[in-house]
């Protein structure tokens, strides 16, 4: 790839860097400089100093700094080639074709340029059908009314009913290899042979799924045939290029649309946005699938603050429209909701009911009480004065995640109106939530939500023996003495549960390494959120109960719990491995009258292991 440099100066002075990261995210003067929000690192103040006369950024807290270029390459996440392309085509500078022939040296272009390549081979595919399958294709899409120009509008395509249609595709065009193909998620490897790859997508209908910047990242395949034992819906893995609670489906196509009504309608699925399409509302993307995230609502909040969630009427969709509703108010977004009728979703509605029938809806926005109290009123929840209070508490909880005081007050304001309450009460409420949600959030360094967290949290009490968990209470509290017993005793295989065999060898390895097992190094170095949480309570337990009154060595070494992790308790742990080991072979013997021999051996073996 060469580009004369003087190419690069042209179409660098040609755009102007506060002009162009204005084009993204909010600028403000200040004096001689511009500030901004940083895009790099989550931030509610303007540490990113755009310098006019220099041309480059810097931002203070993440430290984030670079030229016009860097900004759009890692702003969309895009290579520098395609950051020239795009600010030359910004400027209305020509580059002559064959200046920017695809850098395949590049890991990321390459996958861009395997998933374009697929789209078109799918898109194409979907056109050149023949025979009995193109009939049973051509059918299911007109029974669902997709007509042709969505098809081309959205790109969709069609995967054969073939292992292998893909595949020998790139194999005849021979650009790509298998081992980058694969990478894109496009393809996979067989088990058997290592050699072997056969199609992800097979005998389904393709969406491509596009970035912000109109370049193809991944593929939603809707299922087509009876004797696909696959999900409704395949998608693509994760990859360098796509990252699923980054994107969102349809917002490539919606952002003028979005900016010019400023708002956005935000669906579950890939057939709600080309249904909407049709009836030719276009301001509307999907979460496909994945629950919201942060990172998804911040991408819409570059487009509009007023989001509008319209979910499927079903028990998941109501369960993803609260869950979603949490993410867009904690974020300070404005919010409404619109609410099919039970059984419903955007595509089905349309289909059945047409544009005006929809629209009617459209005129109809709920705000989130609305939303929630209906809900409570279609369950026949809102009879008692238990039932009022539960849905009052349930709402205030949703108007504690807004970060604007004085939002917080209108809607505070609206509901005692609403409900004949006293306002002073209602604030008492929102102050008590506002607490815990303080509480909470500290310290908030995951991104899980809380309320994942809280089902991790259960499933992990649930799974875990708790021989298990005394381990792991050795190793954080455990003498010297007792870990290095455990080092030359414990074997991998006692541990049923999979994270905490991995943490454990995390403990082995760094105390192989560096002597010592260090708790907030540990949790720095654990990546899996579950390991961590299970890392923690463990480490909890030894100060869940109140401090002790005493305060005497032995108390300080027992702690609280009264363990003391020592030789003695390595010791007992172990053995209490073993006898559980044993008697879990013990019982799978059991009722095999062949094995009374090994049976009673076994018994033997564990008595005596009690016994010392
Ligand atoms: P839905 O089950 O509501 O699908 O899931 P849909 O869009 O209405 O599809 P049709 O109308 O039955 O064809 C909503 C979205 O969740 C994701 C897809 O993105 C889908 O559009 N999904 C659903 C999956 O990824 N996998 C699945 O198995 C199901
Ligand atoms: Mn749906």
């Amino acid at each position: 790839m060469n580009i004369p440099n003087e190419k690069f100066e042209e179409i660098a002075q040609a755009n102007d860097i506060v002009d162009v990261i204005s084009g993204y995210i909010d600028v403000k003067k200040k004096g001689k400089s511009f500030l901004a929000v940083c895009p790099f690192h989550p931030d509610k103040n303007p540490s990113l100093h755009i310098s006019q006369q220099k041309q480059v950024y810097h931002c203070f807290s993440c430290k984030a700094s670079g030229n016009v270029y860097t900004f759009i390459q890692n702003y969309e996440k895009i290579t520098f080639i395609e950051a020239v392309e795009k600010l030359a085509a910004r400027a209305g500078i020509e580059l002559k074709k064959n200046l920017l022939k695809p850098d395949h040296a590049n890991e990321l272009t390459r996958l861009y340029e395997i998933n374009k390549s697929a789209a078109k081979y799918f898109h194409k595919n979907l056109e050149n059908l023949t025979g009995s399958e193109k009939e049973f294709v051509y059918n299911y899409l007109a029974k669902r009314k997709i007509e042709k120009q969505l098809i081309t509008k959205f790109g969709i395509g069609y995967a054969n009913k073939s292992w292998d249609g893909l595949l020998s595709y790139f194999r005849e065009e021979d650009i790509f290899n298998n081992e980058d193909i694969e990478k894109s998620g496009l393809i996979i490897k067989s088990e058997k042979d290592e050699n072997k790859y056969y199609d992800r997508f097979r005998g389904r209908i393709i969406f491509p799924i596009f970035n912000e910047s109109d370049k193809v990242v991944g593929f939603g395949g809707r299922k087509l045939y009876e004797d696909d034992l696959g999900g409704k819906y395949i998608n693509s893995p994760e990859s360098k290029i796509y990252y699923k609670s980054k994107v969102l489906y349809g917002l490539n196509f919606a952002k003028e649309k979005i900016r010019y009504y400023d708002y956005v309608i935000l669906v579950e699925g890939y057939m709600d946005i080309v249904s909407l399409a049709k009836s030719g509302i276009e301001n509307t993307v999907a979460s496909s699938g994945t629950a919201l995230s942060e990172e998804q609502v911040k991408l819409i909040s570059r487009y509009t603050k007023n989001i509008c969630v319209l979910f499927d009427s079903d028990l998941a969709g109501i369960k993803a429209a609260k869950r979603g509703i949490e993410i867009i108010l904690e974020a300070g977004l404005d919010l409404n909701v619109i609410s099919l009728p039970e059984g419903e979703d955007p595509d089905s509605f349309i289909n059945k009911n047409g544009k005006e029938e929809f629209e009617k809806y459209l005129n109809n926005k709920m705000t989130v009480i609305d939303f929630i109290s209906g809900l409570y009123i279609k369950e026949g929840k809102f009879e008692t004065v238990q039932d009022k209070s539960a849905f009052i508490k349930e709402i205030i909880g949703y108007i504690g995640k807004i970060p604007d005081k004085i939002v917080r007050a209108f809607y505070i304001k609206d509901i005692a109106r609403k409900y004949s309450l006293y306002e002073s009460d209602m604030r008492d409420e929102l102050e008590k939530v506002l607490k815990e949600n303080k509480i909470k959030s500290f310290p908030k360094s995951s991104v899980v939500l809380p309320e994942r967290r809280l089902n991790i949290k259960k499933e992990i009490d649930k799974e875990i023996a708790s021989v298990e968990m005394d381990l792991l209470e050795l190793f954080i509290n455990g003498n010297e003495e007792a870990i290095s017993y455990l080092e030359n005793n414990l074997e991998i295989d006692f541990i049923k549960n999979k994270e905490i065999s991995k943490i454990t060898e995390y403990f082995l390895d760094e105390y192989i390494n560096h002597g010592k097992i260090e708790l907030s190094k540990a949790l720095n170095d654990i990546e899996s959120e579950e390991a961590k949480i299970i890392v923690s309570k463990a480490a909890m337990n030894l100060h869940e109960v109140s401090q002790p009154e005493n305060n005497s060595r032995d108390m300080l070494l027992t702690g609280v719990t009264g363990k003391k992790y020592n030789l003695k308790f390595a010791k007992d742990l172990i053995k209490k491995f073993k006898v559980k080991e044993l008697e879990t072979q013990r019982s799978d013997m059991k009722g095999d009258t062949s094995m009374m021999n090994e049976i009673f051996e076994i018994t033997k073996q564990i008595n005596e292991l009690k016994k010392t």
